[in-house]
């Protein structure tokens, strides 16, 4: 990522106010998001949009949605520095999905992975909003002219989509969009559940020991890390097959910054045992600050509010324009 003295790359990403973020959500974006927030231009935010896809209690949404947002400033996020929002509150993320409902085709959304596994995990409730998902974070992305997103390796085909429409739609008028590139962390772009390490670690895992969330106590870390699933062989190194032990080792890699040559020689000659307590050890200090910087803010409300409130201001003016110049360019008779 080149950044000029006189222009910054943009930078955006978001997400679901569904849970408490796991492990693997702080590893695969939201660590890289606070890593990048000095030396770009970004812009941060909780997508409860994208969360009623599934039936959420209201309650229980607007509380969580406080409760990430607070995350998002306990990671280190800086709301002098980035522009820290939330979705909702910035309605041309809705008027812009829309517009590029009508610039995708139905086959391309209806191929998304994703879509496919909520289809099956929700087979009560398939509604048009979780099979457009996609549209809705195209124009999260587009609407602010983001060159790079950070996210997981599971989303990387929502990105590949969002390229596709920015292109189409820069074809059928003129440069319009800037077409984003994902931002996909080289270790914890895919970490997994501790109890079947083919799995993706997830907030809806029903077993909890299968994940890891930040705001977990060290106690609990260590004992969901001591019952992690690994194999018989007792060598701690990175192979095919070795499943749980590469997941382990890409966890402690993104904590303590080690590659798995410094890992495996580090822990050549010693069990499983003496290396799962490494590893929760490391996940308890990498967390330690950010639930510290948590338990300081969430009770502060106003504070809280105000942030979102200013985050949204600001949001809403860059988002603004780019809605703008896409309406002019469709032909809306604008006043
Ligand atoms: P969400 O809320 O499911 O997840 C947030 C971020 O965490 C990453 N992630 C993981 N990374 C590594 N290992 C895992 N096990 C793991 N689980 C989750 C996700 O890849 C994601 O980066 N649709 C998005 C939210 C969104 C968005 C956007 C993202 C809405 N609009 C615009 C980027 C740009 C989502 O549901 O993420």
């Amino acid at each position: 990522m080149e950044n000029t003295p006189e222009k910054k790359s943009r930078v955006l990403s978001m997400i679901q106010p569904t849970s408490v973020p796991t492990l693997g959500n702080y590893l695969g974006a939201l660590k890289n998001w606070a890593a990048m927030s000095s030396d770009n231009d970004c812009l941060f935010a909780v997508a409860d949009l994208h969360a009623i896809t599934v039936r959420q209690e209201p309650a229980k949404l607007r509380r969580q949605s406080l409760e990430m947002y607070a995350l998002l400033l306990a990671i280190g996020l800086d709301p002098e520095e980035s522009v820290i929002f939330v979705q909702s509150h910035v309605p041309a993320h809705s008027q812009m999905a829309w517009l590029l409902n009508c610039y995708t085709q139905f086959g391309e959304a209806a191929r998304m992975t994703q879509f496919k596994e909520k289809s099956l995990k929700h087979a009560d409730n398939v509604n048009v909003g979780l099979f457009s998902y996609p549209t809705l974070m195209a124009a999260d992305i587009l609407l602010y002219q983001t060159d790079f997103v950070p996210v997981g390796a599971d989303q990387k085909q929502h990105l590949e989509i969002a390229r596709d429409i920015a292109e189409r739609f820069n074809g059928a008028y003129s440069p319009t969009f800037t077409v984003p590139e994902p931002y996909i962390g080289k270790t914890g772009a895919r970490v997994m559940s501790l109890q079947d390490p083919t799995k993706k670690m997830s907030k809806s895992d029903p077993n909890p020991k299968a994940s890891v969330s930040v705001l977990d106590t060290p106690d609990e870390i260590m004992k969901k890390f001591k019952s992690a699933v690994t194999d018989s062989e007792a060598v701690v190194r990175y192979a095919d097959g070795k499943d749980g032990i590469n997941n382990l080792m890409g966890i402690y890699s993104c904590c303590t910054g080690l590659d798995f040559d410094a890992i495996e020689k580090e822990f050549d000659g010693k069990g499983y045992g003496d290396f799962k307590k490494a590893v929760a050890e490391s996940v308890i200090a990498e967390l330690k600050p950010v639930q510290d910087r948590y338990n300081e803010i969430i009770g502060d409300k106003k504070f809280l509010e105000k942030c979102a409130a200013e985050g949204a201001q600001k949001a809403s003016y860059l988002a603004g324009k780019t809605l703008n110049k896409a309406m002019k360019k469709i032909g809306f008779w604008q006043i």
